[in-house]
């Protein structure tokens, strides 16, 4: 494996020069709990599978949020296969906001319009193998402990309780697609698995490892082991590109062009092709809901170092 494309120094200043960006974001306040990270906290550690540098508040946890939607969505692809998983959720990227009710209403049959946006994530982790929600999240944190080779990740059941109160949106959209025969099982049980994925505690060197696992084709660094099967690692680092944004995807694949999936926590998770991934955090948010500095951070370290996959 070749050195990493970035000193340690660089990485610090380039964290620093960044980290006043946060202050033209807002914290997420739909979750409760969000809104109690330090908005000051900014993270960034980058893992080529040999090397591993970070800067800034690299010791904090946080929720995976919808950075968890392309882990659930390998893990499922696994499960299932393709053909069932994209029977009842769409590859195409929207310009709506990841929360929207009204491209199901325009889709017949009603089906999500890709695996990113909130309806399609919540149709695959219904689909994730398991007779029962606790089943399918204790073989998705097996997933992600096996990627991060981090044995101590867990759900936050605050940030999990306090996103259930606040769940209808997510509630309604799961019983809309019942109604149209998307979804099946128990709505309650799905949410709260849903709700549960979202909730799983990382930090930027989890978020870093799996994205470079994701960027070496689906393999562990060390043993070149097969943890997602390659034809699945093309799909989802596909929707990374198109969907991992949000309504922003395409002007970040313009700028940046850096496979990336953010969560509303402030995480971005992101896997470059040679195998090098990047995980940065930083809490407030831009209007489309990704990190307000995390946003420009990937732009730019992608412009100094050519990184983008265009
Ligand atoms: O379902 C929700 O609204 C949250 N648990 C996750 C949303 C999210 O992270 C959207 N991200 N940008």
């Amino acid at each position: 494996m070749d050195d990493l494309f970035i000193k340690q120094e660089e990485l610090t200043k380039l964290v620093n020069k960044i980290r006043p960006a946060a202050k033209k974001g807002r914290m997420a306040s739909y979750i409760p709990a969000l809104k109690e990270s330090n908005p000051n906290d900014f993270g960034c550690v980058i893992y080529n599978g040999t090397e591993i540098i970070e800067a800034g508040d690299t010791d904090v946890l946080f929720t995976m949020q919808s950075s968890s939607k392309i882990l659930s969505l390998a893990l499922a692809l696994m499960d299932q296969g393709e053909d069932t998983i994209f029977s009842k959720v769409g590859m195409e990227p929207t310009g709506n906001p990841f929360n929207t009710v009204q491209a199901l209403e325009e889709e017949n049959p009603s089906k999500p319009l890709n695996p990113m946006i909130n309806a399609g994530a919540l149709v695959v982790t219904s689909l994730l193998a398991g007779d029962t929600g606790e089943e399918k999240i204790s073989r998705l944190l097996g997933f992600i402990r096996e990627l991060t080779g981090n044995k101590t990740i867990q759900v936050c059941e605050k940030t999990a309780a306090s996103e259930k109160k606040n769940a209808n949106l997510n509630r309604s959209l799961c019983y809309f697609m019942k109604s149209h025969g998307i979804l099946t099982g128990d709505v309650e049980t799905i949410l709260d698995a849903y709700i549960r994925q979202c909730s799983i505690l990382v930090s930027c060197e989890d978020l870093a490892r799996i994205g470079s696992i994701i960027g070496n084709n689906g393999k562990n660094h060390k043993n070149q082991k097969s943890i997602i099967p390659a034809h699945i690692t093309k799909i989802i680092t596909t929707f990374m590109i198109t969907c991992g944004m949000y309504n922003a995807s395409g002007s970040f694949a313009m700028k940046a062009g850096i496979p990336t999936k953010s969560g509303v926590s402030g995480a971005l998770l992101s896997g470059l092709k040679d195998g090098t991934g990047i995980g940065v955090y930083s809490p407030p948010l831009d209007s489309k809901g990704n990190s307000a500095a995390g946003v420009p951070f990937l732009e730019k370290i992608s412009d100094d170092y050519n990184l983008s996959i265009f």
